[in-house]
């Protein structure tokens, strides 16, 4: 299975911060945010993975990274995003890497407390398809910045919705997402939403649609470090007293 790592976008949420350097090198207590993406990776056991970012401070990456070694990482590819097209169309640039494999995709401002290595052992099993790790959330304020899935009574999603005025559950969907090589067909075919982009919401909607798609829930914390500046801050107070990415 191969992995990639979503570090675009344009961190508006975060400015002024964001204006002098990508969101994904802030500081998350005591490493930039995208060391956390890369270790949660590897403690998951993808050892192969693409970086895609994007804007001026692209270089920094490779500064940071280099070839990945420090890091566990056997093959550290990058691909530049020229303008923030949407998660999908950044997904998109990683086709050719990805081939004929599984790929797990995580956006790089989500930071976990425990490893999601059972959901790469489960869509292993799966073989198939589409799988992605949603997060209890009971705060409707909340949902309502995120993707939200409807689910019925027996552990299937039946749509998800992306910031819904009227959440349809008390779960999100976080950013880690499982899917077979097929994804790159299903972006192909995606149309730019009401923002400009091409959402992953309707990536994910075509696998309900085929009835492909299933999910676990992720144990322990979670965080969207990029959802504002209080958000940030949430994740670094909970990283700082409790740790990431515990096995
Ligand atoms: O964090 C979980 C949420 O992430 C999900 O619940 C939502 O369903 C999903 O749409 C996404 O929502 P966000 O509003 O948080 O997405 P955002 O535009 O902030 O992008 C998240 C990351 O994706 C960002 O940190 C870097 C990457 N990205 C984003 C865009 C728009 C790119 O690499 N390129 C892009 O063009």
């Amino acid at each position: 299975m191969k992995g990639v790592i979503l570090a675009g976008g344009s961190g508006t949420r975060l400015h002024p911060l964001t204006r002098i350097t990508n969101k994904h090198l802030l500081p998350i207590y005591d490493r930039p945010m995208i060391s956390y993406a890369i270790e949660s990776l590897v403690l998951a056991g993808i050892t192969e993975m693409m970086l895609v970012t994007g804007g001026t401070h692209a270089g920094e990456f490779l500064r940071l990274l280099g070839n990945g070694d420090e890091h566990g990482i056997d093959r550290l590819l990058y691909a530049y995003q020229d303008r923030p097209g949407g998660i999908a169309e950044a997904l998109g640039l990683a086709e050719r890497f990805v081939g004929d494999d599984g790929v797990l995709v995580m956006l790089a401002d989500n930071i976990v407390e425990h490893t999601f290595r059972p959901t790469v052992e489960h869509f292993a099993v799966q073989g198939n398809g589409a799988r992605i790790l949603l997060t209890e959330e009971h705060d409707p304020v909340h949902l309502r910045h995120l993707g939200v899935p409807e689910l019925d009574g027996d552990r299937r999603v039946t749509r998800i919705v992306e910031k819904p005025e009227d959440p349809p559950s008390t779960y999100a969907v976080t950013g880690i997402y499982c899917y077979d090589p097929q994804v790159f067909d299903v972006i192909g075919t995606l149309e730019p939403s009401g923002r400009g982009e091409l959402e992953i919401t309707d990536v994910n909607n075509w696998y309900v649609g085929q009835g492909t798609m299933e999910y676990d829930v992720l144990d322990g914390f979670w965080g969207d470090a990029g959802e504002s500046i209080d958000a940030y801050y949430a994740v670094n107070d909970f990283v700082r007293i409790h740790g990431a990415n515990k096995t």
